[in-house]
């Protein structure tokens, strides 16, 4: 009797600390840790986007804009060049940076939404190969679409924007 007693209080302490355990484990997959492996292949260090003369802004978090402010990081990479996966990723499928597009803008009014390493973001101006999908880190996503055309003068570049629309930038 004595020894039930005592499994019946042991019992759901023991769960408990599991429990917690396993908890502490998944957070100890510490997000701040991940890094961005290189995005465009003109860009072996991830380069950011400073800020641009004629006018066409920074290329920070937070950075201002005609509607708002810039939700993502701006990633140097030169119309052409080939965006690698950063790290492995799933791809959900299309992401386009403008909901009404002028005719040029269409041009480049492509992207894709990523996840991995517990992640999810978005890469816009890209042209991928595919909108579904796998890729190990290091593999082709695709091409950056011509932005000099729609933009002359502009840093070409990716913008990097997390789904919740947090600041990427402690990723890099
Ligand atoms: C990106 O894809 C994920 C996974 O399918 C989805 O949950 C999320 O809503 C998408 N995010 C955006 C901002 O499109």
């Amino acid at each position: 009797m004595r020894v039930t007693i005592i499994l019946a209080l042991l019992l759901p302490a023991v769960l408990c600390g599991d429990h917690l355990s396993g908890y502490e484990e998944e957070h100890s997959h510490d997000l701040s840790l991940v890094k961005f492996g290189q995005l465009c292949s003109g860009n072996p260090t991830n380069r950011k986007r400073g800020c641009d003369e004629h006018g066409w802004g920074c290329g920070h978090y937070g950075a201002r804009r005609n509607h708002g402010t810039h939700k993502g990081l701006d990633i140097v990479c030169n119309d052409g060049d080939t965006v690698y996966a950063p790290f492995d990723v799933k791809l959900n499928g299309p992401a386009a940076p403008y909901r009404k597009p002028t005719a040029l803008q269409k041009l480049i009014n492509d992207g894709v939404n990523l996840s991995g390493e517990g992640l999810c973001f978005k890469l816009f101006y890209v042209k991928p190969d595919k909108y579904k999908g796998f890729l190990k880190k290091g593999q082709r996503i695709g091409i950056l679409h011509p932005m000099q055309k729609v933009y002359p003068g502009i840093t070409s570049h990716t913008h990097v924007q997390m789904c919740d629309r947090s600041d990427p930038t402690k990723y890099f």
